[in-house]
């Protein structure tokens, strides 16, 4: 099967956070091979625009009709078209080539600049967006496009069914991200029906290229074939949390990330199999093991990366433990998010103090094995009180840390690593230093 492909016709970003960078990052994501036609480059970062050179009409069309005129082109958006010269200029790729077409009527940066001149609203009312798939403005901008005062979700259907109506977009969805509220509401009008898509709000200032990564996240699902109402469903929640994964970089507002679509699932996977690595370390030295065990059983976790690690959901681990048994070990079940919260919060504030530790296990304070940490090279910090705060007292992470007798607790030594795998070899190398 050939891979679906989409275009942007838009603006770069040199901040790397909204435009075609944006777009081109949300193309990759969602499975589509992502094509470029720029309109300006702006030498923008995540506080101001610098400077805005737009590129001629004629190389802006030349762009578009070299790949369409060999790759070709499943579906294309456009964001900042910057005058009325591009514009115009539009009107035949578009109606020679006829792909679906998202148009994000860019007028306005996150940072107040203009992107848009006012002589060229006109030209985008006239000539892209009749010939769109789906308009997709926030609210000011569709106050601007209708003259609509948009406050809420009524209006925001008024302006959507006026932009299909009367200016014959086949559908738009006026966005809420402007608006207030607990949720951020978008709501879709299409073949005279008005839908609505609803998250929750989120309260960062990872906002910077919100509009261009959820126009083409649409573009993208439409180049795969979905429906449109579909790729508007499966956009919402990857704008929301490329938003909630946001980049906290820059002194204004930082990068969505729409990476995090990808990133999170794929490291779910290798956290998982890296347990799976660590269990059958364990496992095939599992008379040794069976000595480290403590009464209230051994468990092996390991978290996510940050930015991603954020609750024990986030941390993986073996649900039921893993127990002593018939002179080996037993392993409750296989790795599960979720499964453990004693020691995800530990690796959850020791990833904090340093991102590079993901894993961790409790083996028995035995008798010996300090000394058996000592010949391995290995320093055991004592711990009072609670580990989390004495973690960030100390401001880093010991490889291994003994949690002395406390009234109701039984002694532990809690092993440190990157990966959980590691954290199993040196439970088994301890295991046979103690023989
Ligand atoms: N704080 C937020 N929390 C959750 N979703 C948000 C938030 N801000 C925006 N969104 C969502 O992000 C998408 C883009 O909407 P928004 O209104 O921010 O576009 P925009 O103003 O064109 O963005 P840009 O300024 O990058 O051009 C919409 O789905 C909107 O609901
Ligand atoms: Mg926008």
């Amino acid at each position: 099967m050939r891979i679906p492909t989409a275009l942007t016709i838009a603006g770069s970003d040199s901040g790397g956070g909204a435009g075609i960078q944006a777009d081109l990052k949300t193309f990759a994501v969602m499975g589509v091979h992502g094509m470029a036609a720029i309109t300006s480059v702006t030498a923008q970062n995540t506080v101001e625009v610098r400077a805005i050179h737009d590129i001629p009409p004629h190389v802006v069309v030349a762009q578009i009709e070299a790949v369409a005129d060999d790759i070709g082109v499943d579906a294309a958006k456009t964001g900042m078209l910057s005058n009325k010269e591009i514009i115009e200029a539009l009107a035949k790729p578009l109606d020679r080539y006829g792909f679906p077409l998202v148009v994000d009527p860019v007028m306005i940066a996150k940072s107040g600049a203009k992107l848009l001149r006012d002589d060229a609203i006109e030209a985008l009312k006239r000539v892209v967006i009749p010939r769109a798939t789906l308009v997709t403005p926030n609210a000011p901008e569709a106050e601007r496009l209708t003259g609509i005062r948009i406050t809420g979700v009524r209006e925001a259907r008024e302006a959507a069914r006026m932009i299909v109506e009367e200016y014959g977009a086949e559908a738009a969805i006026v966005k809420g991200g402007h608006l207030e509220g607990s949720h951020s509401v978008d709501v879709l009008y299409y073949k005279g029906r008005t839908i609505e898509y609803k998250m929750p709000r989120i309260h960062k200032d990872t906002t910077h290229g919100t509009g261009c990564a959820f126009s083409a996240a649409i573009a993208a699902g439409l180049a795969k074939g979905r429906s449109l109402p579909e790729a508007v469903e499966v956009a919402k929640r990857f704008i929301t949390m490329a938003i909630d994964y946001g980049l906290p970089i820059g002194k204004g507002h930082g990068p969505v990330n729409p990476v995090a679509w990808q990133e999170i699932p794929a490291e779910r996977h290798r956290v998982l199999e890296d347990l799976a690595e660590a269990v059958r370390i364990l496992q095939s030295n599992q008379a040794q093991v069976a000595k480290l065990i403590p009464e209230v059983q051994m468990n092996i976790a390991m978290a996510l990366p940050q930015p991603y690690a954020r609750t024990p959901m986030d941390v993986a681990a073996i649900p039921g433990r893993i127990a002593r048994h018939r002179g080996g070990i037993l392993v409750k079940a296989s790795p599960e998010f979720g499964a453990s919260r004693h020691l995800a919060n530990i690796i959850l504030e020791a990833s904090r103090v340093n991102p590079r530790i993901r894993a961790a296990a409790n083996v028995a304070l035995v008798e010996g094995i300090e000394d058996a940490l000592d010949r391995m090279g290995i320093e055991a910090r004592r711990s009072q009180g609670r580990l989390a705060i004495q973690l960030r007292e100390w401001g880093e992470v010991p490889d291994a840390v003994v949690l002395g007798k406390e009234p109701g607790r039984e002694p532990l030594v809690i092993l440190f690593a990157p990966r959980a795998s590691e954290v199993a070899g040196r439970i088994v190398a301890l295991a046979r230093m103690l023989d």
